[in-house]
């Protein structure tokens, strides 16, 4: 178990890259930390692992705390983004290095290092150079190298992100089932939501050295806590419309639209609605958003429609999914009609709960 309270890190020149920050991982758990870039991630692993020295707040590892205790006595194992390989070793020698430093004989590492070889396909490869290798082996080697020791922990920095896009989905797949085979707490840092909606049992999303909120990946699709969340993660962005409340109902771009009990008339909010929870009929109607079609994008089995609609604002876009077998021509008229129990309602940027 990782547990963080209150981590603040600031560095010389007034950066304040963790502000204030709690976090509490469980026991095996694949924990992803979402973000944009510059969010402090990074910076958080680091912290983690010992790299950094928090300028206040405390963390703990198991049931010890941490805090000011140097990398090496932390009883964890870090992947970082370039691999960070000895070029001058070959692979046993890579994998069996901390074993090295941690003075087990020679014989004992090398037949670690070459089991953990051979549970990661690198067999074939023992005697070549991180040179000799292509991204993905040399990913695997620093795999290795990480599982070899049995930390009680993973801290993975954008493990993924120096493999081509087929690389990246078999290393993913790859990843989280030896991550279930070995039950090891693993903290996964990547700036990819797909990734970390494909591979977490739960996310932490990020935003200038806060958490925005932490659920598992169901939760923080399905219900994104604020305007920011919504907008970060999905494939395609989230339509995100502002309205006044009317008799409570919606009145935006001439749809009138349903919502959740208990907001006041005149009140200013945001309707949130995935693309994906939006129907495109061809004829109007009083729910839906009519206009036109301006760009039709193809998913490979479906197509991201973009509708430019007029309202009192000025115009307005709204992208819905459509199945691949209902292809709309650019410029039609149609109209996107949401799918209200989707429907997500934020008032000053958070989630209104009903
Ligand atoms: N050693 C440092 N000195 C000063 N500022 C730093 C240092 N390291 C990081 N920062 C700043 O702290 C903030 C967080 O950086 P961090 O590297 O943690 O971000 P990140 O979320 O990992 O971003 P990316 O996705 O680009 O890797 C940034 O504003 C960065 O410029
Ligand atoms: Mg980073």
């Amino acid at each position: 178990m990782i547990s963080l309270h209150g981590l603040t890190k600031e560095f010389p020149g007034g950066v304040r890259a963790l502000d204030a920050l709690d976090l509490e991982i469980a026991d095996g758990e694949f924990f992803a930390l979402l973000g944009p870039s510059g969010c402090g991630k990074t910076t958080l692993l680091r912290t983690i692992a010992g790299l950094e020295t928090p300028t206040s707040g405390r963390v703990t590892i198991g049931s010890a705390e941490v805090t000011g205790l140097p990398p090496g006595r932390r009883d964890v194992a870090m992947v970082f983004q370039d691999y960070a390989l000895f070029p001058h070793m070959d692979v046993t020698a890579n994998i069996a290095y901390p074993l090295k430093i941690k003075k087990v004989p020679r014989p004992e590492r090398e037949a670690k290092a070459g089991e953990t070889a051979s549970r990661l396909s690198l067999s074939e490869l023992l005697t070549r150079r991180p040179g000799q290798l292509s991204g993905g082996q040399q990913q695997r080697v620093a795999l290795a190298r990480a599982i070899a020791c049995h930390p009680s922990a993973f801290l993975f920095d954008e493990p993924l992100s120096n493999l081509d896009a087929r690389m990246r989905l078999e290393a993913r797949t790859f990843l989280k089932r030896l991550q279930r085979e070995l039950a090891v707490t693993t903290v996964f840092v990547t700036h990819d939501q797909g990734e970390a909606l494909a591979m977490a049992d739960r996310i932490a999303v990020m935003s200038a050295g806060r958490i925005m909120q932490v659920g598992t990946p169901r939760e923080v699709f399905q219900r994104p806590a604020d305007t920011f969340v919504a907008s970060f993660i999905g494939s395609t962005p989230m339509n995100l419309l502002p309205g006044v409340v009317k008799d409570g109902t919606l009145r935006v771009a001439g749809a009138v639209l349903p919502l959740p009990p208990g907001l006041a008339d005149g009140e200013e909010i945001v309707y949130g609605l995935r693309p994906e929870y939006m129907d495109l009929t061809a004829t109007p109607r009083e729910d839906g958003f009519a206009g036109h079609v301006s760009v039709v994008e193809n998913l490979g089995t479906s197509y991201l429609v973009t509708l430019e609609v007029r309202s009192e604002s000025g115009d307005l876009l709204v992208q819905a999914v459509v199945p691949e077998d209902a292809e709309p021509a650019t410029g039609a008229a149609a109209c996107a009609v949401p799918r209200h129990p989707r429907a997500l309602v934020y008032r000053e940027g958070k989630l209104v709960t009903t």
